[in-house]
């Protein structure tokens, strides 16, 4: 005869006894919930709006150190190439201008070369409003489009809304007989280039 005790009965029907809570934390992470996911999808557009908002002023309020200079010397081609007792229109690449500028960085003026063999470069724009005057060799006069201004052809002013004459830019003849114009920021009373 054994002393071994007979099973209870009621133990078969006692559930297994689950694992400790702390034992099955360690092995998976808590998952996320939609909430959090969205709130940092959120977050994420919120950096990229501010930095899309954010960059170009501080790009802008920096730009005033890193901008090139205002002027630069440019050629404008041989001087024979401007007769004399004539006024010419030339164009030139503005320095100041991007890569991308294209046909935008083209800038026109206007070369004189008088009869005693001296040159004289007008910046194009009026002094009143900035419209391009153009130049009449047979009245020896340029005139504004835009508001009727008229200009002697030495550049000053003969009549019409511009406060003064023509600006002009300051130019030399090398002794390859180039001609050079300095020149780039459209002249004005705070910024000239002669
Ligand atoms: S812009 Fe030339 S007269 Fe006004």
């Amino acid at each position: 005869m054994s002393d071994t005790p007979a099973p209870d009965p009621s133990d078969s029907e006692k559930p297994a006894s689950p694992l400790p809570e702390a034992a099955s934390d360690s092995q998976e992470p808590p998952k996320k919930s939609r909430r959090d996911f969205l709130l940092g999808i959120g977050a994420g557009l919120n950096v990229v709006a501010g930095a899309m908002i954010g960059i170009p002023i501080v790009g802008f309020a920096l730009s005033s150190f890193f901008r090139k200079k205002e002027f630069d010397w440019i050629a404008l081609g041989p001087s024979e190439k401007y007769p004399q007792g004539q006024t010419r229109l030339a164009t030139f690449k503005n320095p100041l201008m991007r890569e991308w500028a294209g046909e935008t960085a083209q800038m026109p003026c206007w070369v004189r070369h008088d009869t005693s063999g001296d040159f004289t470069v007008f910046d194009i724009h009026c002094t009143h409003l900035g419209c391009p005057v153009r130049w009449f060799q047979e009245s020896k006069l340029f005139m504004c489009p835009c508001h009727g201004g008229v200009y002697y052809e030495d550049g000053s002013r003969a009549s019409g809304p511009p406060p003064r004459g023509l600006y002009q830019i300051k130019h030399e003849v090398r002794e390859d007989g180039m001609l050079y114009i300095y020149a780039g920021d459209i002249p004005s009373l705070a910024n000239q280039s002669v």
